[in-house]
């Protein structure tokens, strides 16, 4: 019958999802981290499971629940995500939800920073962190057969999302505005733009759910075809 694993549109494919986000320590104490719930990416994991995939999560710090039948590894630091994703490739399909800090500390410090008592800040050197979307974008063999990004973008939405397309070998950008009018950021609801090679799709407000659904179902027949 049709609800047999067997039929479902993912059996037999690997999913490979990042959520979440990361923190990069500054000392044992504090960090610096992007703004993310998670709840994007927690909900793509779940909507590739009920369509039948084994499905790998990789996750940043967040307060949601891991969801059920998922192999879920949970990291901290963008350095200990890509080596976690990295080392969960092959995957038919990879979306990449996390929202990764681009920059980590220079150098650790081993001990809590304290206050000189000078009223000055301490100076802190930043260095890039990697990009796991391009890394495994620009994977060769190893790349997934269907690699999506997101780009949560405050201006130029689209002309951003493009730029992200092409410079990390993605198929598909999920595009959002998450200026702070919009209240996205950490909401339930999410309004999306589909950016690919072949054009833009605008779709409707939607629980993060509905928009994991339909592009679990999109990617499932993006794959039958390739
Ligand atoms: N991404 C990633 N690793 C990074 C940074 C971003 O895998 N170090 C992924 C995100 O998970 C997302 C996509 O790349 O799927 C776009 O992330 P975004 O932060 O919008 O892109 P950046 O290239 O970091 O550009 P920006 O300067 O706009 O932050
Ligand atoms: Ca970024």
């Amino acid at each position: 019958t049709a609800i047999e694993a067997g039929n479902l549109p993912l059996a037999g494919r690997h999913v490979l999802i990042t959520s979440g986000p990361t923190h990069e320590p500054i000392d044992p104490v504090r960090y610096i981290a992007n703004r993310s719930s998670g709840k994007q990416g927690h909900a793509l994991a779940k909507a590739a499971f009920e369509a039948g995939a084994r499905v790998t999560l990789v996750s940043g710090p967040v307060t949601l629940p891991d969801p059920a039948n998922v192999n879920v590894i949970h990291v901290e630091s963008a350095s200990a995500m890509l080596a976690a994703v990295e080392s969960n490739l092959p995957a038919d399909i990879a979306i990449m939800a996390a929202a990764v800090a681009d920059w980590r500390v220079a150098s650790e410090g081993t001990q809590k920073i304290k206050k000189d008592g000078s009223g000055r800040p301490p100076a802190l050197e930043l260095t890039e962190n990697p990009d796991i979307l391009a890394t495994i974008g620009h994977h060769g063999s190893l790349r997934p057969k269907l690699l999506i990004g997101f780009a949560a973008e405050t201006q130029n939405l689209i002309d951003n999302a493009r730029g992200k397309l092409e410079r990390k070998k993605a198929d598909w950008i999920v595009a959002n505005d998450v200026s702070p009018e919009t209240g996205i950021m950490g909401g339930d609801a999410n309004t999306v733009r589909l950016v690919s090679r072949t054009g833009v799709e605008d779709w409707p407000e939607l629980d993060k759910t509905e928009v994991a659904r339909r592009i679990i179902e999109r990617a499932a027949e993006a794959l039958a075809v390739k």
